[in-house]
């Protein structure tokens, strides 16, 4: 071993134990790549400490030897952010996984950053209460993550994404001080809020260690349906007139047709209702009692806007439609390596781009495939694109792809963020004076370039 990496193990080794710094290959991969097999890096040092105290710790030895740091919870972020793709050391926090115990008066929970969704969803719900973001990659991706990423998922029209979530926060900054205003109070007008500059933040500007969530009741009358449509105009009208109609709606989600049929041969499967349709809604309802009739009754009066419909009332038929919205991204990654355009849209502009997209691609490359699906109620278009064979297509269509979004007045990241997949088209978004106080803001709070220094904001020189 050369380049300082012994000294800093050896320094290490009194704080997190041998056990717990990864150096061979073969233990390092799985953290090296990403979820996509997209972003491939290579680490000299994978450390996962247990406690706030160790990770500051940790922080500050790594930092003293030179090195930078790359936070990684549950590694399926989808943009390249949470892998060593320069070198860097990867600092897990999948040991910080203590949930407290549910603060029934106030409905809010203190987690620990490595617990993953799915733990802290069953933690809640011993309480009759739900987290307020949910989203299919839940059995492994991380309270931290997810903040640091400003998850949103399938339920943003319901209660907002996980920057709405956050009442409290502990962090470790880039010279190892510990942040830690954790006492949920929901009114606090005490200067910064940490909690918002952290969410969406990408391991730039501190490691988060805890949060205090707000939650939600856990809503146990539950129906879900699935609406088919000829057209993409339909399918936005329909979700406009639910989302005014329904006081209990929950998730609007949608799958467009050459993604549907990709996800039906994935789990061989016929395409469940209206089989030549273009655009499907998967719609979820969710009431103390049952909200069946006022679900129902909505849906009635879409009239021939919808060409056919699926329900689904208990649990089985529920999950039997669920799945074909939650094993797109599993069906993708089945079928090669993607680039994945994660983009938001007025709602006037939605039929548009969807419509205009697949030959925007084609006159790029002829041979990739387009798949769309994502979550129509807030506007988001998942774009993943395929090259021909499974092969990653052109980067050039990612530029065309995301410019036409920012031309049509969209965002180029709803809810994955920027990592490094993304960074250089950031100025489609932001203009440069917004970008000058983002990097005013990176350099006060780490002025080494220790956390994540690759990520999100876009190279000095473009
Ligand atoms: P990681 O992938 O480990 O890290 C993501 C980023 O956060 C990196 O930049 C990393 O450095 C940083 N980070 C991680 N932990 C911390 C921490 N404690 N402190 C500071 N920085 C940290 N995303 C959505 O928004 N909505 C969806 O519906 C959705 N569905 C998905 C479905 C699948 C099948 C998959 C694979 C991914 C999906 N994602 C979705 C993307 C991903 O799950 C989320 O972005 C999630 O929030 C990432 O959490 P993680 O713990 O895996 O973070
Ligand atoms: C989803 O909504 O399913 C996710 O954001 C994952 C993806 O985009 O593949
Ligand atoms: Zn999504």
């Amino acid at each position: 071993m050369s380049d300082g990496v012994s000294e800093l193990v050896s320094k290490l080794k009194g704080v997190v134990g041998d056990n717990h710094l990864l150096r061979e290959a073969d233990l390092t991969a799985g953290y090296s790549t990403d979820w996509t097999g997209r972003f491939q890096g290579r680490t000299p040092l994978v450390v996962r400490p247990a406690n706030t105290a160790e990770l500051a710790e940790v922080v500050m030895l790594t930092a003293e030897a030179g090195f930078a740091i790359v936070p990684q919870g549950g590694n399926t972020g989808l943009v390249g952010g949470s892998v060593p793709l320069n070198g860097e050391v990867v600092l897990s926090t999948m040991r910080l996984n203590d949930c407290q115990p549910v603060d029934q008066l106030a409905q809010q929970v203190t987690c620990g950053a490595g617990v993953t969704l799915a733990q802290a969803q069953a933690h809640v719900a011993s309480a009759s209460l739900d987290i307020g973001v949910d989203l299919a990659a839940r059995d492994s991706c991380t309270i931290g993550g997810m903040i640091a990423t400003n998850a949103g998922g399938i339920n943003v029209i319901r209660y907002g994404a996980m920057r709405e979530q956050v009442l409290g926060i502990e962090a470790v900054l880039a010279d190892g001080s510990v942040i830690s205003h954790l006492e949920g109070l929901e009114k606090d007008n005490t200067g910064y809020h940490f909690p918002s500059l952290l969410a969406g933040s990408e391991g730039t500007l501190g490691i988060i260690t805890k949060a205090r969530l707000r939650l939600h009741p856990h809503l146990t009358g539950r129906c879900t349906a699935m609406l088919a449509f000829d057209n993409v105009d339909d399918a936005v009208a329909a979700t406009s007139a639910l989302r005014r109609s329904v006081t209990s709606l929950h998730s609007a989600e949608v799958i467009f047709r050459d993604a549907m049929h990709l996800v039906c041969e994935h789990i061989n499967s016929a395409v469940p209702v209206g089989a030549n349709s273009e655009a499907w809604l998967i719609i979820e309802a969710a009431a103390p009692s049952d909200p069946t009739e006022e679900l129902a009754a909505a849906i009635d009066s879409l009239g021939r806007l919808v060409v056919d419909v699926g329900v689904g009332v208990d649990s089985s038929s529920r999950k039997n439609l669920w799945q074909y919205r939650e094993k797109v991204t599993e069906a993708i990654a089945a079928a090669g390596t993607p680039h994945k355009l994660d983009v938001t849209l007025g709602a006037s502009k939605l039929a548009d781009f969807v419509t205009e997209v697949p030959s925007i691609v084609s006159a790029i490359d002829e041979g990739s495939s387009v798949y769309m699906f994502g979550h129509l109620g807030d506007g988001n278009v998942h774009v993943n694109v395929m090259g021909n064979a499974g092969v990653e297509p052109p980067e050039a269509v990612d530029a065309a792809v995301l410019e036409y979004a920012a031309k049509l007045g969209g965002s180029i990241s709803a809810e994955h963020g920027i990592g490094t997949a993304k960074k250089e088209f950031l100025h489609l978004n932001r203009t440069s004076a917004e970008i000058f106080a983002f990097r005013s803001i990176k350099h006060a709070l780490d002025p080494r370039q220790i956390l994540n220094p690759h990520v999100l904001l876009p190279s000095e020189d473009s």
